[in-house]
């Protein structure tokens, strides 16, 4: 059995420990979290059945996979050399825009790198993950690294300079989609509809549309066609986003803003 090891039990850690026990493929016994303060730690171990651990250095010793999980800015917590250990354990960073160039430069010692970057939904097994490697993974982590992702849904290998761009879309993509379903559910309780039912139409509406968009072998622009009939009330909605450059406000939540 693995040992898993997530430094750092926050929004992120949570939703994929929780994706790789509710995978079924991991057992709560093999996963630890630790934290800075240990409060998040503490709580996530709670919820999830896994092991809270006090100290990193426990992980860092001991886990065969270490997740990075925490915040870019807290890489300077680690001077000292990150592992000295002969087995170079398999490290997986999620830091968001932090290159291996960078994380190679603040932590020094023996283990194999690579960068993923998950997204929320992992938390049910409906993740989209980004992966990049390093030339030098051995083959042994590569297969640790494949049934880690399958996991936590759909993974995708990518370029490191495509996994920054993507990042818009895949990290950030849920809190853009939620922002657009809470929009609609506060629009039409402005419409006199009740909270609870502005809730649930909207949130069926979305859900269903997604799940045809995925089953039905259609691309979005014929589905939206299938509702919007030309002349009709919906083409006339569909040209107020047009008019009022929605595209281009898509096109400004992807752009790059790490270059
Ligand atoms: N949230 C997302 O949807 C998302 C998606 C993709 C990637 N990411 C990436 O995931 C990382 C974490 O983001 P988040 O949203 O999960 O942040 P978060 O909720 O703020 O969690 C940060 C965690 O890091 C811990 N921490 C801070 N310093 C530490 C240290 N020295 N050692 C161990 N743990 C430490 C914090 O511990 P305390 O309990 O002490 O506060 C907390 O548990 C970021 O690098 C972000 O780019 C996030």
């Amino acid at each position: 059995m693995l040992k898993i090891g997530f430094l750092g039990a926050g929004r992120m850690a949570s939703a994929m420990v929780k994706g790789l026990v509710n995978s079924g493929h991991y057992r709560p016994e093999s996963i630890e979290c630790t934290s800075l303060s240990g409060q998040s730690a503490q709580q996530l171990a709670q919820e999830a059945g896994v092991t809270f651990i006090k100290n990193a250095d426990t992980i860092l010793k001991e886990a065969d996979v270490i997740i990075l999980a925490f915040k870019p800015k807290s890489l300077g917590d680690f001077s000292a050399p990150l592992t000295e250990r002969r087995d170079s354990p398999l490290i997986l960073s999620i830091l968001g825009g932090t290159s291996f160039h960078s994380l190679h430069k603040h932590l020094a010692g023996s283990y194999s790198l690579v960068r993923i970057m998950p997204n929320i939904p992992c938390e049910v097994g409906a993740g989209a993950t980004l992966y990049t490697l390093e030339d030098s993974l051995p083959k042994e982590h590569k297969s640790t690294l494949t049934q880690f992702l399958n996991a936590l849904g759909r993974s995708f290998q990518v370029s490191e300079e495509d996994l920054e761009t993507l990042t818009w879309v895949t990290g950030c993509g849920p809190a853009y989609f939620y922002e657009f379903v809470e929009a609609f559910i506060a629009a039409t309780q402005k419409a006199g509809i009740s909270e609870a039912v502005a809730r649930t139409c909207v949130e069926e509406t979305f859900f269903g549309s997604a799940r045809l968009l995925a089953t039905s072998n259609h691309e979005a622009a014929y589905l939206r066609g299938q509702v919007a009939s030309p002349g009709g009330m919906t083409e006339k909605k569909l040209k107020l986003l047009e008019e009022n450059n929605f595209r281009n406000l898509i096109e400004k939540l992807v752009a790059d803003s790490h270059k």
